[in-house]
């Protein structure tokens, strides 16, 4: 199992649940087998505690790394920040170019907050949103990380969350208090949505532009047209789906404008960064409450972003993301109609991912992440394309799905249970938005 396996052992008397974020945590990969710990990463390349190498075609960096690991371009202005001073008692330069940037690109915003994760931008533009409209109700459909604002959700009907995030989710240490005031509807459904803001004490409207499913023109418009005739604060979280269709959000591709939208993830390329984006009128806001930090002033954040904006806008890295997406989904498709394994795929292009249609779909799923392990490849049911995906090692792993595809169909063909070396896989994230 190697030092990495044993790590987590350790990691998990010492951290409670092993690591600070659910998505990496072993066991919803490979139980026991996971390498879960890294030593060195370099484009898509990852070396584990033993200097074992892999190929990484699942999560980079849970999304954060879209131009791949250690990019070199971001690097260098990251060490050059470094080596200036990341932190001083005045403010750095680069987090007002970089507001220019963010509101030049999104011509309806003309200002900008930092933070320096996501959950917490978002939570941000929820107090902004609150404070606007002056009224405690958010609806909102998607998962927008672990704050309070959010998981109370679950406190009024502890299944509100099923269709958006983790399933029983527990909403423990949030007040009681909050009960009533995060009220869910589902992505693309206008009618739940529609049926939620009658309720006149709703003033902010939290959701992505896009996920899984292209959005309804009808949907996105009635959205707006609400939000905008009740006076109610409209916040796309385009932590996700941010930079990897357009440069900038998604929103601008479907031509929804809304009063924020927070980024976080991609914009930086793996420096802790997030940007909450907005209308003056609504950001103006910020200043009536206290919204305030001391790490939303360090430097390598804003640096690292400018260096990964820059980069995007030259390589035209949304495009290559798009390409290469489409390039593995048309391999699992292929490779289900070829061994008659049948599977669901789904997600925008650059975040593709699948289900397999099996009477224990876990159990296939593990095997398929421990089949590919041995290959060399860190993969799941999912692959968020990167510019560091080139076609070298997009061609590698789409032959490696035809060959990991073939050994399911057999022991698919038998009790599949039966090949896997350790249990199953937990279940994993579910975002049915
Ligand atoms: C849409 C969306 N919002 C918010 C978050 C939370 O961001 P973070 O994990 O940086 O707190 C995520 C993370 O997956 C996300 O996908």
């Amino acid at each position: 199992m190697g030092k990495s396996q044993d790590l987590y052992k350790k990691a998990k008397k010492l951290i409670p649940g092993g690591t600070q974020l659910l998505s990496k945590r072993p066991e919803l990969f490979l139980p026991d087998f996971w390498p879960a710990y890294y030593d060195k990463a370099q484009g898509c390349e990852v070396w584990d505690l033993d200097g074992k190498k892999y190929l990484d075609v699942s999560y980079m960096g849970i999304g954060a790394c879209i131009l791949g690991y250690a990019d070199q371009d971001v690097n260098k202005a990251v060490k050059a920040a470094v080596d200036n001073g990341s932190m001083t008692t005045l403010n750095v330069p680069e987090e007002v170019e970089l507001a220019e940037k963010l509101v030049q690109l999104h011509p309806w915003a003309q200002m900008v907050r930092y933070a320096r994760s996501g959950g917490e931008a978002v939570g941000v533009a929820v107090r902004i949103g609150r404070a606007k409209s002056g009224k405690d109700k958010v609806v909102f459909c998607g998962y927008h990380g672990w704050h309070d604002w959010y998981l109370a959700a679950n406190l009024s009907d502890d299944r509100s969350l099923d269709g958006h995030l983790l399933p029983g989710l527990n909403p423990l240490g949030v007040p009681r208090a909050l009960a009533g005031t995060a009220l869910a509807f589902k992505y693309n459904d206008t009618e739940a949505f529609l049926k939620l803001v009658e309720d006149n004490e709703v003033g902010t409207i939290v959701m992505e532009t896009i996920r899984n499913d292209e959005p309804d023109k009808k949907f996105l418009q009635t959205v707006r047209e609400v939000a905008t005739k009740k006076g109610i604060v409209l916040i796309l979280d385009e932590i996700t789906s941010g930079w990897r269709l357009n440069i900038g959000g998604a929103h601008l591709l479907y031509g929804l404008e809304p009063d924020i939208a927070v980024f976080g993830k991609a914009i930086s390329n793996g420096y802790p960064m997030a940007a909450i984006i907005g209308r003056q009128s609504v950001m103006e806001r910020a200043q009536d409450s206290f919204i305030s930090s001391t790490y939303w002033t360090e430097r390598l954040g804003p640096v690292a972003s400018l260096a990964t904006i820059n980069k995007l806008e030259k390589e035209n890295v949304p495009a290559h993301l798009i390409k290469v997406g489409r390039q593995v989904k048309a391999a699992w498709q292929a490779a289900s109609a070829k061994y008659n394994l049948p599977i669901e795929i789904g997600g925008i292009d650059p975040l593709g991912h699948f289900s397999f249609k099996a009477a224990e779909p876990l159990v296939m799923k593990t095997l398929y992440t421990q089949r590919m392990l041995e290959l060399g490849f860190l993969a799941t049911t999912a692959f968020y394309a990167s510019f560091a995906h080139q076609a070298k090692q997009v061609d590698s792993y789409c032959q490696a799905i035809d060959e990991v595809f073939a050994f399911l169909a057999k022991a698919a063909a038998g009790d599949p249970k039966k090949c896997l070396k350790g249990p199953v896989c937990h279940s994993g994230f579910k975002r049915l938005t």
